[in-house]
């Protein structure tokens, strides 16, 4: 059977990430996240104290690491220089300075450039901001996930919980609002829906719903090629 891509696309905490992980272990594809990728160059600025409004350091940061992803049925293991930081990406302090340091053109140009290489034979779920619009525009199929602000903030708090790191809910809630903000009004690849994308509302979804929703969308399209 032929191995598309799928995109999926949307806000901070929509529950790309869970979903794509799952679908793609349904349908036997890798996934990608690439929110991860771009976490990973914030943890490397933030090692080499990389002043990110200067584009020369920007630069020369982006030329000097290495970034590596490993596909794992938990997820993906994202390597900095050969050292596995998938868990210390995840910090909030990290969050922000990934949103800051994605909006630079250095950046984006070589993490869009890693995705293109990683998902050019298909069979990948790849989730971000812009997949469906920049990285991959002829995916076969793509999806753009959004659920209120207070649902989201709720589900990173308490994944935040989970893995027992600190958290206060009206300090998770305030930094997806203002990445959001960050994300969808930069100049380079904002956060925004392709024209074909479908909307998903995943407020009132479980995460079992949200797969099922769109395992039955990919099912209907093999089926129908
Ligand atoms: O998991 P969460 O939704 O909080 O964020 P993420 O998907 O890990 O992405 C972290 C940040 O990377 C986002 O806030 C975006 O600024 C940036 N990003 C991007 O610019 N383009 C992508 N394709 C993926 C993430």
């Amino acid at each position: 059977m032929k191995k598309i891509i799928i995109a999926i696309d949307g806000p901070a905490a929509s529950g790309k990430s869970t979903t794509a992980k799952l679908l793609a272990r349904k349908i036997g594809y890798v996934h990608l996240d690439t929110g991860a990728m771009y976490r990973a160059c914030a943890l490397a600025a933030k090692r080499h104290q990389t002043n990110i409004d200067d584009p020369s350091q920007i630069m020369k940061i982006m030329s000097d690491i290495k970034i590596d992803i490993q596909y794992s049925n938990n997820g993906n293991l994202i390597f900095l220089d050969g050292e596995d930081v998938s868990e210390e990406i995840r910090e909030p302090d990290i969050s922000r300075l990934a949103s800051a340091i994605s909006a630079k053109r250095h950046v984006r140009e070589k993490m869009v450039e890693l995705q293109r290489e990683l998902g050019k034979s298909g069979g990948v779920i790849v989730d971000g901001r812009d997949i469906g619009t920049v990285v991959f525009p002829n995916a076969e199929l793509k999806f753009f996930m959004i659920a209120p602000l207070e649902i989201r903030a709720q589900r990173r708090y308490q994944e935040l919980l989970a893995n027992n790191k600190k958290a206060n809910f009206q300090e998770v809630l305030r930094e997806l609002k203002e990445r959001d903000l960050a994300d969808s009004s930069r100049v380079l690849a904002p956060l925004v829906p392709a024209k074909d994308a479908i909307q998903i509302d995943t407020g009132d979804l479980s995460i079992d719903e949200q797969v099922d929703l769109l395992y039955g969308y990919y099912q209907n399209l093999m089926v129908g090629s």
